[in-house]
This record gives structure tokens, C-alpha cells and sequence, in this order.
């Protein structure tokens, strides 16, 4: 491979991504689960048992010589229901954070990455403002119990997504399409960030907190339609940036949007599957895509990037792009500090469930068994060159 010589600054880190409902299993007060009973959503059952395999998975994560995980902690197994904490979830979710440290992992930990208690849910959830509260009291129960052993918060994951699939598109819970009640949702996870982020630090934590926004990159032929539909993509940064220590950015792909009067804006790419998902890869997206949020002067880094690729022909040379792409972003001064593959192991993919293969690790579902791909192997040996020691 040409990319043989990629090799990672000292104290740029390099680490993998993940979310409580698409790893851990059986998160049976969560609202995605109620869907999935009910036969709206695939089901995700054990899922890859993370809940109990933590400890696997985190060695696996160390022994290929990662730094960093990102996990998120489940609000519904925390607080079932309202103002009912469990503190057996919290004691869990202790053992998970110091397994992570006893081998030598940071810990980067989101605590919205899509799933909501069920009695939050019904209550409304984001969609309602009073509700925030709640959020907020969730942030600063789970900052108060846990705080010391996490070394970086992400509040809200993907806020324009979340808005957009549940309220607009009408793919995901409450599957609604409605401009309105999209907006309200997008503006609500604003103040929920900004919420969070006070609770948190009202301890008087130093912890760095932080969010994690989906960042794709648009081309056109027409450059103020890239450059609006850039902007569309920093709206949401742009009201919370003082209120963050740092930006995550979710990076998967780049959509090339064209216009005409006929048919209004569409994205032309859609349709040459590069991915199993469908995506074009586009490492040069992931260089601009930086170079444009550094506009905020905050630390970035790519909390998600990651390719679903069953044949497991492309991923090395995916991940190993992007890094290059993310080094080249700090060659030209851009203070991007780490890179996190999603995801370590296969994972439950939102609308899909289990076809599409995201993991460096393949999960064995029938068995349950982690069986490291060559892609695992690949990028031990690349990792095991860097410099940082
Ligand atoms: C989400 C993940 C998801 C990934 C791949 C991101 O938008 O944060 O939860 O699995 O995309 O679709």
C-alpha cells in the first residue's frame, strides 16, 4: 500500500467509536427497544452483548494499541424510570469506565446518542422544552456519580441527524414529517447541549465537554450551493461554540448536490454505492470538512468515521485515508487531535439491524464469538509505527 508510511503524531490519538444501543443488548427501557417489539424496528436482541463482553472488547481495543474509546452510557438503564435511578446500571457503568482505564484507554463518553428512556419519550422527549430538565438532571446525576472516571463528555450525538430522521424524514421515532416540529427539536438540542454542558461543569469539573456533530462534505458544480449547504452544516456549532471545549465531527462521506428549476436541489451521488451502505468515500472531504469547523478555534476531533464493507476489501484503505487526510488538516495548522473508527465490532445499525459489517472486530451473532478481521491486524501493525513513545 502506498499509505505504508502513515505513521501518527505523538499525541495525535487514534481510537474507535461506539453507542450503547447498537452494542450492548437487551436495552429493554429505551424507546428504540418498545419500536422494535412492536415490529417497527429490526430487533436487536443480545445485540453483541457488550453489556457483559465489555471487558473483551476493551482488550481488543488496547491490544491492537489504541489509545481512546468512545462509548455512551445508557439514560433509560440509568433512570427506567422518572426520577428512579438504578444503581446497579451506575455501579455497571463504573466497571466499564475503570475496565477502560486499567488498560490504558481515555474515555471519551456520550450521553445522547439516540436512544431515550421510554418514560422521557412519551412524555414528549426533545420535541418539548420543559423536558430538557430532565436531560439536564440526568447530566449532572451522571457527572456527580461518575465524573472522575471519564476524561471527555460528549452531550448530544448528532443533533441534526436525530432531528432530521425522527421529525422530517419520518424514519425513525416518533417517525413524524414535519418542518415545525423538526426545527423545534434541532432548537431544543441546542439548549439541551448548553444545559448539559452547565450541569456538568457546575461541580466545578475541568473535564473538557463537548458534542459530536455530523459533518458531511457537499460538492457541486454550483459553488454557493456547496457553500450554503456547508453553512447548513456549521448552523448548529455556531449557536453552541462557546459552550464547547472542544468539537466532535462525524465524518462518513460527501454528497454532490446539483440544481435545476425542474427539480429543485438533489444529490446526484446517491446512487454509485461505494460503501454496503451506499456512501462514496471521499478523504479529501474529511481535510476540508476540518479545515472549515477550525473556523471555531476549538480542538476537533473525528468522533466517527467508518465504512460498512462485508467483503472487507476496502476498510484498511478507508481508515488509513482519512487519518492521512486528518494529518494533512494538522500540517496546514488545523488543532485536530484524534481519529475514532466506528466501530471496533460490528454493531446494530439503526434501520438496517445487523447486515451491515462496520467492525475491524466481526461479531459472530449466533455465537456471540469476536473474531478480529484483517483490517484488525492491518492497522495494529500501522499504529504499532507511530512515533508517540
Ligand atoms: C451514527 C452512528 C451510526 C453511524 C453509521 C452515525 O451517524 O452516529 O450511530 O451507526 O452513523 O450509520
Amino acid at each position: 500500500m502506498a499509505e505504508k508510511n502513515t505513521s501518527l503524531p505523538k499525541g495525535f490519538l487514534f481510537g474507535t467509536s461506539s453507542a450503547a444501543h447498537q452494542v450492548e443488548g437487551e436495552n429493554i427501557s429505551s424507546d428504540w427497544w418498545h419500536y422494535e417489539r412492536i415490529g417497527r424496528l429490526p430487533k436487536s436482541g443480545k445485540c453483541a452483548d457488550h453489556f457483559h463482553r465489555f471487558r473483551e472488547d476493551f482488550s481488543l481495543a488496547a491490544g491492537c494499541g489504541m489509545d481512546v474509546m468512545r462509548i455512551s452510557i445508557e439514560w433509560s438503564r440509568i433512570e427506567p424510570e422518572a426520577g428512579r435511578w438504578d444503581s446497579s446500571a451506575i455501579e455497571h457503568y463504573r466497571s466499564v469506565l475503570v475496565a477502560m482505564r486499567a488498560m490504558g484507554l481515555l474515555r471519551i463518553v456520550t450521553l445522547f446518542h439516540f436512544t431515550l428512556p421510554l418514560w422521557f419519550y412519551r412524555q414528549g422527549g426533545f420535541s418539548r422544552k420543559a423536558n430538557i430538565a430532565y436531560f439536564s438532571r440526568f447530566a449532572k446525576f451522571i457527572a456527580h456519580e461518575l465524573g472522575d472516571e471519564v476524561d471527555m463528555w460528549v452531550t448530544v450525538n448528532e443533533p441534526e441527524v436525530y432531528a432530521a430522521a425522527g421529525f422530517l424524514q419520518g424514519s425513525r421515532p416518533p417517525f413524524v414529517r414535519n418542518p415545525l416540529h423538526f426545527w423545534s427539536v434541532y432548537r431544543n438540542l441546542l439548549d439541551t447541549h448548553r444545559a448539559a454542558y452547565a450541569a456538568i461543569k457546575e461541580g466545578g469539573s475541568n473535564t473538557p465537554v463537548g458534542v459530536a456533530v455530523s459533518a458531511a462534505y457537499f460538492t457541486s458544480s454550483r459553488r454557493s450551493l456547496s457553500a450554503m449547504a456547508a453553512a447548513a452544516g456549521r448552523q448548529w456549532i455556531s449557536g453552541i461554540a462557546r459552550t464547547c471545549d472542544f468539537i466532535g465531527l462525524n465524518y462518513y462521506f460527501a454528497y454532490n448536490l446539483a440544481f435545476s428549476l425542474r427539480r429543485g436541489i438533489r444529490i446526484v451521488n446517491r446512487d454509485q454505492p461505494f460503501s454496503d451502505m451506499g456512501y462514496r468515500a471521499y478523504p479529501e472531504g474529511l481535510l476540508r470538512v476540518l479545515r472549515d469547523f477550525s473556523r471555531f478555534g476549538k480542538p476537533l476531533y473525528i468522533t466517527e468515521n467508518g465504512i460498512a464493507n462485508a467483503a472487507e476489501d476496502m476498510r484498511v484503505r478507508f481508515i488509513v485515508e482519512h487519518i492521512e487526510a486528518a494529518l494533512s488538516a494538522r500540517e496546514q495548522g488545523v488543532d485536530v487531535r484524534g481519529y475514532l473508527y466506528w466501530s471496533l465490532t460490528d454493531t446494530y445499525e439503526w434501520q438496517q439491524g445487523f447486515d451491515l459489517k462496520f467492525g475491524l472486530v466481526e461479531i459472530d451473532y449466533s455465537t456471540l464469538e469476536r473474531k478480529p478481521r484483517a483490517s484488525y491486524y492491518e492497522l495494529k501493525r500501522l499504529i504499532g509505527s507511530k512515533n508517540i513513545h
